[in-house]
């Protein structure tokens, strides 16, 4: 079997980017918060959110991963959205379709982005991570990223309490793909 191709999202991609974010986001959060939040996001309002993304001069970098011609996973990250003294960008958004979880995919995004950072001059780096997902913290903490702080955020009377990671340069990742996908 072909290895992912990691490459830059273009418009084009929208469609298969919201389709992505809407099946990953129900697989993580029917589990981790409840089932009612995880089908709360629809995919008409994930294409409005990805169609803005790359029709309007956004600062957001988007990368997709294909295996098979297809898109299996995406990232997109820019300029740091809350203050958070000693950062200059965040890595925005992160998913990886769960039966392609564990193939090196998002260490190939992440690294992606973080070359894309670095060449933009914001090589620091912040990701806001729900508290109670053990999986994408244990992820990040493999990819050299350190907790420095929690966010608190509340979505129609549910309390959503993230963990605040970091890197000093996340292109550093950059050339530490150790797996390929069978
Ligand atoms: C978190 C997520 C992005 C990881 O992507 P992935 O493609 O499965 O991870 P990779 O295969 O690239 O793993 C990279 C490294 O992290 C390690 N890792 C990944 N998940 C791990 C876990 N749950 N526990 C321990 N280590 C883990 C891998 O073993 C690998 O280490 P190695 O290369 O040294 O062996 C993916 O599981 C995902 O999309 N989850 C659902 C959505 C989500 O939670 N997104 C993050 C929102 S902030």
């Amino acid at each position: 079997m072909s290895g992912p191709l990691v490459r830059a999202a273009q418009l084009v991609d929208a469609p298969d980017i919201a389709r992505v974010h809407v099946e990953a986001w129900r697989e993580t959060y029917a589990e981790l918060v409840d089932e009612a939040f995880a089908t709360s996001f629809g995919r008409t309002d994930r294409l409005e959110q990805w169609m803005r993304v790359f029709s309007d001069a956004s600062p957001a970098d988007v990368f997709v991963a294909e295996v098979a011609n297809e898109i299996v996973a995406f990232a997109s990250a820019g300029p740091v959205a809350h203050r958070w003294p000693g950062f200059d960008s965040e890595l925005y958004t992160l998913y990886v379709l769960r039966a392609f979880h564990g193939r090196g995919i998002g260490r190939a995004l992440v690294a992606a982005a973080g070359m894309r950072l670095r060449q933009r001059g914001r090589p620091s780096t912040v990701v806001a991570v729900l508290r109670q997902n053990e999986n994408a913290r244990r992820f990040y903490e493999r990819l050299g990223a350190r907790e420095f702080g929690t966010y608190e955020l509340n979505d129609e009377g549910r309390d959503l309490p993230h963990v605040m990671y970091g890197w000093k340069d996340l292109g550093s990742i950059e050339g530490q793909t150790t797996k390929r996908p069978e």
